[in-house]
């Protein structure tokens, strides 16, 4: 296998993907991924080299071919194969798949976060290839001996490295809105239907470093982690203070996630 030295994600970074997980070889939510693929790459008017139903079958393909049943499966497509200059060249994008050993994290894990100025565009909304600040927080959250990293822009909130935050207040969950500052992420869209079926309000609105600071819960939602809690943040114990809430919704997220791939 060979990577084009001129594919422009070398040169830009141009290009977007996705990250979706399998268990007992069934992928989780695919559809969406597929969905938000083909819509991050519309929105970098990169044109998808396939259909989605061939692109669904490429990548049951791949699961099939798999020695495990639990895979995270990555998605990546990039604009064209073409010598450096900035305006897009002529040329087909360029699609990467790969398949690779990956269990869904535990469910008792504990994150201690550290926050972080967020200084990346205005174009989070979309799952580009450009994740430098986001490699960048996250190793300033292992240096300072922490899991992962909090952004915010000012005062507000706007979501970690590589996963959304939500906080819990008096039963309630409280998560920012999808616009140009965060990832729709899929795992939060299904946290807010799940919330729905378990009779848990919720809140879409931003919150600010202070709330979350001062909230029952915080946690975190991403393909590869579903739910996970958050105690310490910039090292100072925080949330863990609305455990009955908290293990209601985080069992129903991984209850889904086992339904959903689990069964024939
Ligand atoms: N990360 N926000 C960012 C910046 C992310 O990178 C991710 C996912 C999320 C959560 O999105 P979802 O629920 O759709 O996974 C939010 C993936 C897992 C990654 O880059 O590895």
């Amino acid at each position: 296998m060979t990577v084009p030295m001129n594919d422009r994600v070398c040169y830009f970074g141009d290009g977007v993907y996705d990250v979706a997980m399998t268990h007992c070889r069934r992928p989780y939510l695919l559809d969406r991924h597929i969905d938000r693929l083909y819509r991050s790459a519309a929105l970098v008017r990169i044109g998808m080299p396939v259909g989605k139903d061939e692109l669904k079958k490429l990548v049951g393909d791949l699961i099939g071919m798999a020695d495990d049943g639990d895979l995270l499966v990555y998605l990546q497509v990039t604009r064209a194969t073409a010598p450096r200059s900035h305006a897009f060249p002529r040329g087909a994008a360029n699609l990467w798949l790969t398949v690779g050993p990956r269990k869904i994290a535990g469910r008792d894990g504990i994150q201690s976060v550290i926050t972080v100025e967020d200084e990346r565009y205005y174009l989070c909304n979309i799952k580009t290839l450009n994740l430098l600040p986001n490699c960048l927080a996250e190793q300033a959250a292992k240096d300072a001996g922490c899991d992962t990293a909090v952004f915010h822009r000012g005062e507000r909130v706007t979501e970690a490295a590589h996963s959304n935050v939500h906080i819990i207040s008096a039963g309630k969950v409280i998560t920012p809105p999808t616009d140009n500052l965060i990832l729709p992420g899929i795992s939060r869209a299904r946290m807010i239907e799940i919330c729905a079926e378990e009779g848990i309000p919720v809140e879409i609105r931003p919150f600010t470093l202070e709330e979350m600071c001062a909230a029952d819960e915080i946690f975190t939602t991403s393909s590869t982690s579903l739910c996970s809690r958050v105690g310490k943040v910039d090292h100072t114990d925080r949330g863990m203070k609305d455990p009955a809430t908290f293990r209601r919704l985080q069992d129903a997220i991984y209850a889904d996630f086992y339904r959903q791939t689990e069964t024939e």
